[in-house]
């Protein structure tokens, strides 16, 4: 029998813990968490993201705070926000929703971001600190933090003697999902656009987390039998059965023809994407603990990282 991971769940006992902390937090300084989001455009996807971020925020406790710029917005405006979102004692983490448009340049707003208020870990010092074994100290990108919760659940920590694969090379998830199934001592693949064979190597895995954002593309004859398969895309494509003009969220793994031969697997929607919103959240509350030179309680870090 394969098991579906049900991410709404395992993100929803993540949010009651984060929660609690932050309720915690309140009473032990009279500060809650701050989280700040700044967009820029009007990028639908990117918008609804967005709400839904901003919205756990407010469901979690936290003090949130919005940002909604115009598309116009010079990099020189963008750089002023995030200069006095760094000097703001209320604002723990700071996220800039990306894509950003074309005329800005993402990683110099990116890298000007404090790296203890750096909630998506993408700051070169976080970045580094994950490369280099370090996972306490810093904070570690959202979502290949949530996918690494459910290989946990799956596989517990220790992850020796088998093979994983990550399909994507992204900053914001190849690279750094990588360095956390390398971390638990898997050992670890990373196939991108330019990978020959990608289903030769993927029957290899026993592990498999596809973030390339190709609809449908991982398939059943690529899996080993047995396999756990993590979907990091979300792909929207018509659903003409559904009527005209309608469309519906499928992953980068075809669902259908996968489910029956892994052993666990995630659904598109409701698997790796609640979990991407769970640890922003966890990465807020344990920003704002740290700036009281405080930790986040037992609860939330073994939820967290085993
Ligand atoms: N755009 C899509 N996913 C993300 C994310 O995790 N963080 C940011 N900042 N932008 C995104």
């Amino acid at each position: 029998m394969t098991t579906i991971i049900d991410g709404k769940a395992v993100a929803a006992s993540i949010t009651g813990a984060i929660k609690d902390a932050n309720a915690e937090l309140q009473a032990q300084t009279g500060r809650k968490t701050g989280l700040a989001v700044i967009i820029v455009g009007d990028d639908p996807a990117s918008h609804t993201y967005v709400g839904a971020k901003s919205r756990m925020a407010k469901e979690c406790g936290f003090f949130s705070v919005q940002h909604t710029l115009p598309k116009e917005t010079t990099q020189q405006q963008l750089a002023g926000l995030v200069h006095r979102l760094n000097g703001d004692d209320a604002i723990h983490g700071i996220l800039v929703q990306l894509p950003l448009p074309q005329h800005l340049d993402a990683d110099a707003v990116i890298q000007s971001i404090r790296p203890e208020k750096d909630v998506d870990g993408l700051h070169v010092a976080n970045a580094g600190k994950l490369a280099t074994g370090d996972l306490e100290s810093g904070l570690i990108s959202c979502t290949p933090a949530g996918a690494t919760v459910f290989v946990r659940r799956v596989h517990g920590g220790d992850l020796s003697g088998l093979n994983a694969l990550v399909i994507g090379r992204s900053n914001l998830f190849g690279k750094p999902m990588a360095q956390l199934l390398l971390n638990a001592n898997a050992t670890v693949t990373i196939a991108h656009s330019r990978t020959s064979g990608l289903a030769a190597v993927c029957r290899n895995a026993d592990i498999v987390i596809a973030a390339v954002g190709r609809p449908e593309m991982v398939k059943a004859n690529w899996l080993k039998p047995g396999a756990t398969v993590i979907d990091v895309g979300i792909n929207r494509v018509p659903a003409p059965e559904k009527g005209e003009d309608r469309t519906r969220l499928v992953g980068d793994v075809d669902f259908a023809e996968c489910a029956p031969i892994a052993s666990v697997i995630t659904p598109v929607p409701g698997g790796v994407g609640p979990m991407t919103i769970a640890m922003l959240m966890a990465n807020s509350v344990i920003a704002a603990h740290r700036a009281s030179g405080l930790k986040v309680s037992g609860q939330l870090s073994k939820l967290i990282s085993g």
